[in-house]
């Protein structure tokens, strides 16, 4: 087995004439080409002056000493870990951890897990959370806690850290609840990274310059990856081997740049609709730390003419949404362009045994060369496929040859690398997320915090 296959991006259904005028033409994408020609250019230019750090984190390997070191002092004592974050701070270890754990980790016995059971609280739900408190409180002493907060001020981690602090310290003490903590913070501002100085916590770091949705490849994804038993240094390399496919300067090679031109031009023609349906399980939370990296970075109000913009990012899963959502796929408005995620070898894949005589219904599944469980998904992904062209709705498909820790590196790299082409194409900065500010400043007014007494201004404007 070749874990080194790499990802493959197909794009007929872009250009296939069966689309009638719902089709890109290859003048559509080279009328385009010279505009991201330079864009590319910008790019590589910019990183040699510091920005888009988060396209070196493969090769940077920040801090994967100190997060070896930690598994290696926390993974016998521990039995539950929890991590505590949100958006930017959890998408990516849960994505990991979905995409590189079974399916049933968490309930498989001690000795066939390759690490703790892995809880990524990314709400504050009081029943979601403290049912997880309570298995956790069965043996605090065997909790690992891992508090993520690039800023160290987000209330809903914040208020998990206070509720979790406390009863690590009613069920051990003050001196050995403080040695179940690992704070994931900026290096040196935030509130965090005073509270880890003033309590002697262990810390990582997020690195200077990254936003919490690119960070999954650094100690933010890397620490909760790396105790549940992934290969953290195979995911760095898958991600790291992206890094030149992704940096070519001739856009129709550089498959970022042809994600950006496809999911641009399609936005710019009436279909701002985004849809990554994923037909693998393992990879659906990959579809959602999608969702928050083209949301969060691209729907943005454009500064030069106040003009808002930006694709609608949506998740959905194959098979399952065949008989929730193709309907509206299919015959709704057409305003989508799907992105199909394709596994090319499952190792696991059961066959469909061959049973009922004489009862066709049956029988076909059992016949079939393709009947396994694995190439039943696949053929209904081809089935969605050209259903959806047979209704004139674009896709492409991102082919993993299998799931593991090096085409998920890669993916990770590849959705990341798509935003800064696509934010220049839009003329947005797709590093900012100043629309989510005013919620948290009312948040922090709701709930009495010195400083937000008065109702943001903002909101006075409203009709
Ligand atoms: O991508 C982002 O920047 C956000 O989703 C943040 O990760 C999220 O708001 C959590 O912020 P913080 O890590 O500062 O607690």
């Amino acid at each position: 087995m070749n874990m080194k296959e790499s990802l493959r991006l197909d794009t007929p259904y872009v250009l296939d004439d069966h689309l009638g005028d719902h089709r890109l033409t290859r003048a559509d994408l080279t009328d385009l080409e010279p505009q991201v020609r330079t864009i590319l250019k910008e790019i590589a230019s910019e990183r040699k002056h510091g920005k888009h750090r988060f396209r070196d984190l493969p090769q940077l390997r920040l801090q994967v000493g100190e997060i070896k070191e930690l598994v290696t002092d926390y993974r016998p004592s521990t039995d539950n870990m929890l991590v505590l974050g949100i958006g930017g701070s959890a998408l990516g270890n849960i994505a990991l951890q979905t995409a590189l754990n079974s399916p049933v980790y968490n309930l498989l016995p001690d000795d066939r897990r390759r690490g703790p059971r892995l809880f990524v609280l990314d709400n504050v739900d009081p029943i979601a959370c403290e049912a997880v408190f309570q298995y956790a409180g069965w043996d605090w002493s065997r909790t690992l806690v891992n508090v993520i907060s690039k800023s160290g001020e987000t209330a809903e981690t914040s208020a998990q850290f206070l509720i979790v602090r406390d009863r690590l310290i009613k069920a051990l003490g003050e001196k050995a609840a403080r040695e179940r903590i690992v704070v994931t913070t900026d290096a040196a501002q935030g509130t965090m990274r005073s509270i880890v100085q003033q309590e002697k916590y262990r810390s990582l770091t997020v690195p200077d310059g990254v936003g919490g949705r690119f960070s999954v490849l650094s100690p933010v994804g890397l620490f909760s990856a790396a105790m549940c038993g992934i290969d953290i240094e195979a995911l760095l390399a898958g991600a790291a081997s992206m890094d030149e496919p992704v940096s070519d300067t001739h856009p129709a090679e550089n498959i970022a740049a042809r994600i950006a031109m496809i999911h641009y031009l399609y936005e710019q023609r009436g279909k701002p609709m985004h849809v990554m349906m994923s037909y693998s399980q393992q990879l659906k939370d990959l579809a959602d730390w999608y969702r928050q990296l083209y949301a969060e970075s691209l729907g943005k109000i454009r500064p030069n003419d106040g003009k808002c913009v930006g694709p609608t990012p949506i998740k959905a899963l194959g098979a399952t949404d065949q008989h929730s959502q193709v309907q509206l796929y299919r015959e709704g408005p057409n305003d989508k362009v799907f992105t199909f995620l394709q596994v090319d070898n499952f190792p696991n894949d059961p066959r469909i045994p061959r049973a009922f005589d004489g009862i066709e219904a049956m029988q076909y599944l059992g016949r079939s060369e393709k009947g396994t469980l694995g190439g039943l998904l696949n053929a209904e992904k081809t089935a969605t496929e050209l259903a959806l062209l047979a209704s004139q709705r674009p896709s492409l498909t991102v082919h993993f040859p299998r799931v593991n820790e090096h085409t998920v590196g890669q993916f990770l790299y590849l959705y990341e690398a798509v935003i800064p082409i696509m934010g220049k194409l839009y003329g947005i900065d797709p590093y900012d997320q100043p629309a989510v500010e005013l919620g948290k400043r009312l948040t922090f007014h709701f709930m009495g915090r010195k400083g937000y007494e008065e109702p943001p201004k903002e909101i006075g404007k409203q009709p």
